[in-house]
């Protein structure tokens, strides 16, 4: 899983997984492992229609424990309600037209279906069929029945299906049905939040071909919004361009992702967004400088045979700026990264960046224990006056016990 999407907390907890007789069959395996590395237990049922697609071996030689088969085919008599008693949330992936019928009218003819029906904790389901089935008013009026019912669903996606239709009905994509699960078994205990996170390095142009940035990756920052929308909370993401490859996150009605480049434009998103947002966490990595843009062209390196120098315009704070402009009850949580030597320089650094910047707390680390890398070793304080050094520890980790902290402190 990528590293920003991996939370380790969910030891105690098991998942149970659905597999319905479709061509998505076989990504779902996936899951398993994906859910274990969480600390989750799963266990799964594969429909009679699943194992001509993949079999139970897959996913017991996976780790999943038990993998029920049809109905009576197993030795324990009471099979069919084992899920209900003893998993958190279930995930129905990939989702046949045919089993949101069953759960939409109460069938339990097969051992998904029953153990469905007797299941009273939260169910995702994640569709996957040929776009006219999905189209198909009596799978709508099913869907619509579930949904109003409470099952949360994830996709179907638009696209080429693998009969060459094109349409609504692929699998979503694997890491929000992921995602999905893991929000299925946490308490959504920042409900009602708004909260808004600005992310990875501001892009600062010159001219047409080169730039002044930086080496942020946005991890952290990817982590906190992640961990703030499974616990329930409404999410603006303000991203920095984030590289080639980019940095996925979860395409949700409750995420929002806005794309921008230099730190002008930052500031500008994030001044929309803040007044409605209930917490702000800046992780940004935004170019305190931007150069003065030499013009439109490409400078010609003939022009400069001595050496180049380049003029340079201080960029706006952007947490000072709103940390100042917040209304009662709003949350700012601030980053320092500090080129210091030891622990003692980098709580000095930080004291001095929670008071000149205004933040209520500031996560600080030294650049050679969290840039660029996937865990991260902080000092925090708040301004309460409380402190603590956490040992290093993976950025998800990191993240949820900010946004643990920061809760303590809206009023
Ligand atoms: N920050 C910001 N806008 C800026 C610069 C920083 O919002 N123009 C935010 C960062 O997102 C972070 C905090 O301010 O939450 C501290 O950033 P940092 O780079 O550590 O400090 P700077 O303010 O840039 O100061 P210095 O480089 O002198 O340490």
């Amino acid at each position: 899983m990528e590293k920003h999407l991996l939370f380790k907390r969910f030891g105690g907890k098991r998942l149970h997984l659905g597999v319905c007789g479709s061509i998505a069959a076989f990504k779902v395996a996936d899951l398993v492992h994906r859910w274990q590395d969480t600390g989750a237990a799963v266990s799964a049922t594969l429909t009679e229609a699943a194992s001509k697609f993949v079999t139970p071996l897959t996913f017991e030689a996976l780790g999943a424990s038990p993998v029920y088969r049809a109905m009576f085919s197993g030795e324990a008599p009471f099979e069919h309600l084992e899920p209900g008693q003893t998993a958190h949330a279930m995930v129905i992936a990939p989702a046949t037209a045919d089993i949101m019928a069953r759960l939409a009218h109460g069938r339990a003819c097969d051992m998904l279906s029953a153990q469905a029906l007797a299941f009273d904790g939260p169910v995702v389901i994640a569709p996957a069929m040929n776009p006219r089935m999905w189209q198909n008013p009596a799978t709508q009026d099913n869907a619509a029945l579930l949904r109003e019912r409470g099952f949360i669903f994830v996709g179907p996606d638009s696209g080429l299906v693998a009969c060459h239709d094109e349409g609504q009905g692929r699998l979503a994509d694997l890491r929000l049905i992921y995602l999905a699960g893991l929000k299925a078994l946490t308490p959504q205990d920042m409900e009602g939040e708004t909260v808004m996170v600005t992310l990875g390095p501001t892009r600062e142009t010159w001219d047409d071909v080169r730039f002044w940035t930086n080496g942020s990756t946005g991890t952290m920052g990817a982590s906190i919004a992640v961990a703030a929308w499974l616990r329930g909370a409404e999410v603006h993401a303000v991203c920095g361009p984030l590289g080639a490859e980019g940095l996925w996150l979860p395409d949700d009605p409750a995420f929002h992702r806005h794309d921008v480049v230099s730190a002008a434009q930052m500031l500008e998103k994030s001044s929309e967004i803040w007044p409605s947002a209930t917490m702000g966490v800046f992780t940004a990595a935004v170019a305190d400088f931007r150069p003065v843009p030499y013009g439109g062209g490409k400078f010609k390196k003939d022009k400069a045979a001595d050496g180049l120098h380049v003029d340079f315009l201080p960029n706006a704070d952007i947490l000072r700026t709103l940390a100042e402009e917040r209304s009662e009850g709003q949350v700012v949580v601030g980053f320092a990264a500090e080129a210091v030597p030891d622990a003692d320089a980098l709580a000095a650094a930080v004291q001095y960046k929670l008071s000149y910047k205004g933040a209520d707390m500031i996560v600080g680390n030294r650049i050679a224990d969290g840039f660029g890398r996937a865990s991260n070793r902080v000092y925090v304080a708040d301004v309460q006056g409380r402190e603590e050094q956490w040992p290093d520890m993976a950025k998800p980790q990191v993240a949820w016990k900010i946004l643990d902290w920061a809760r303590t402190l809206a009023v």
